[in-house]
């Protein structure tokens, strides 16, 4: 008997001491993680240990993760990247994005296996680095606002949230087909937050993976939140062309993911080439990323900050399309050598899907729906400012970079385009309002004609004798 209670004893200590250790190993992971991590890519390496020895703006913006809200915020999954994983929160009583970097791992134990798990850690850790530092140091309405940073255990990156979600997501899954002053405004926005990334700084900032995945919409757009509800945009033609009051103005784009920025000093540029040591992983390969590359990068050769104007080029034909860059040409694997030949997606340029908010009866106004259809001048200007962005867009995929037109002269050719195209509205909008009295006054003579025939003699409106 005493010998089963001594069996017993033994055991439950055994197993307390074993549920003690268990708990305390879970506890230290992340600290164990980080420690392996230190061990394989250097001290050097560790985004913490870097951004330590950073700016005190830097600093100012480390935060705890704890101040997460809720507790449980990565249930709330709204997004994967190749990087890693988005999440909704609060933070200070403001809604966020967390953006978590993951770190990648292997099961391989050999050298080679061992040295690729080790540039790949090196390149996301500087990522992360280069996404912070560019978060802090960028202020400007069409950049997403990074709102602060955790580098260990985990990285983390706390940005505004932006509810719109991507211009991807928008355009392809929930099929928003914006019109010709929504596709004027997401071009400019684009275009002015890009110009500040470009020449603000000392150096050029270049972007490297500007795509509709990375030009994300402060809300959903109101065009698309209008035809889900069947409710007519509005009046005066802005369903048809898109008002400077209407669905053009409520948009606003911002563009993120600042981790393969990178300033460059003239020297580099001069001798920057297409890193040849990049493990064909992760966003070299991603296809969701060649659409919008630039030949001279397809041929791994010098490039600077006009890479970025071929990728702006290809957002905007994404736009204009409402389709992916290169629809309809066969694969993604055959882009590539179609860009690098300086083929380009002419016909898709060309293209534009008949839009519930243009086209359909629903959306046309009430108004213009009783006198007999859309108006073909509003239509027309709506035309001529497709018109006028596809010209960008050609100037702007150029194959000799040099060609293309630089951001600075881009937002230029937009501000003309806004202004031809404000003053085309407002005409539009003075003789609709001319036709609209004229309306009402022919009603109000057919009334009046029509008492007299019953016999009463109203007055008669003024001018009508
Ligand atoms: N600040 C944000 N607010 C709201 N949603 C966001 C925010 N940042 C990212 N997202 C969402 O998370 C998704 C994933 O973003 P992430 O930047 O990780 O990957 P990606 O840009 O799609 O691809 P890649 O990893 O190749 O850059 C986006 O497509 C977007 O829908
Ligand atoms: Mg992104």
């Amino acid at each position: 008997m005493l010998y089963v209670c001594v069996l017993a004893v033994v055991l439950l200590v055994f197993c307390i001491g074993a549920a003690i250790v268990r708990c305390v190993n879970k506890r230290r992971r992340p600290r164990w993680g980080n420690e392996m991590r230190e061990s394989l890519i250097g001290a050097d390496y560790m985004p913490s240990r870097v951004l330590r020895e950073r700016k005190a703006d830097e600093r100012s913006k480390k935060i705890n993760p704890a101040e997460l809200r809720p507790k449980e915020w990565e249930r709330q999954v709204i997004g994967k990247g190749s990087f890693g994983m988005v999440y909704k929160a609060e933070f200070r009583g403001q809604p966020v994005a967390v953006k978590e970097v993951i770190v990648p791992n292997s099961h391989s134990k050999t050298e080679p296996g061992q040295s690729i798990l080790r540039a790949k850690i090196r390149r996301v850790s500087t990522n992360f680095v280069d996404e912070v530092e560019m978060g802090c140091s960028c202020r400007h309405e069409n950049l997403v606002t990074m709102l602060g940073y955790s580098a260990a255990p985990r990285m983390l990156l706390i940005i505004e949230m932006m509810t719109g979600g991507s211009i991807f997501d928008q355009l392809h899954h929930s099929k928003w087909q914006p019109s010709p002053a929504e596709c004027l405004k997401a071009a400019f926005d684009v275009a002015q937050g890009m110009e500040y990334l470009h020449t603000h700084f000392e150096l050029p900032v270049i972007h490297r993976d500007l795509k509709s995945a990375n030009l994300l919409l402060l809300q959903p757009p109101a065009s698309l939140a209008s035809r889900s509800s069947g409710r007519v945009q509005s009046l005066s033609g802005a369903a048809t062309l898109g008002s400077p009051g209407a669905e053009g103005l409520t948009l606003l784009v911002k563009i993120s993911d600042f981790g393969m920025s990178r300033t460059k000093s003239a020297k580099e540029i001069e001798q920057d080439e297409v890193d040849e040591e990049t493990p064909e992983t992760d966003y070299m390969t991603h296809c969701g990323t060649t659409l919008w590359m630039a030949p001279e990068i397809l041929r791994r050769e010098k490039y600077n900050e006009m890479v970025d104007v071929y990728a702006y080029a290809m957002c905007l034909l994404e736009l204009l399309s409402c389709r992916l860059p290169w629809h309809g040409k066969g694969g993604t694997a055959e882009v590539p050598a179609k860009v690098v030949s300086g083929e380009r997606p002419d016909e898709q340029l060309k293209f534009r899907p008949a839009s519930p908010s243009q086209g359909a009866h629903a959306a046309t106004p009430a108004r213009e729906r009783t006198t007999g259809g859309p108006s073909p001048s509003l239509e027309a200007v709506g035309e001529q400012v497709l018109d006028s962005l596809r010209e960008v867009v050609k100037k702007a995929w150029a194959q000799d970079s040099t060609q293309r037109d630089r951001f600075p002269a881009i937002v230029c050719e937009l501000e003309r385009i806004q202004t031809q195209y404000q003053a085309a509205f407002e005409k539009h909008r003075r003789t609709q309002q001319v036709s609209q009295v004229l309306l009402e006054a022919k009603s109000d003579k057919e009334l009046w004609q029509q008492r007299m025939k019953e016999g009463s003699s109203p007055k008669m409106p003024g001018g009508w004798e």
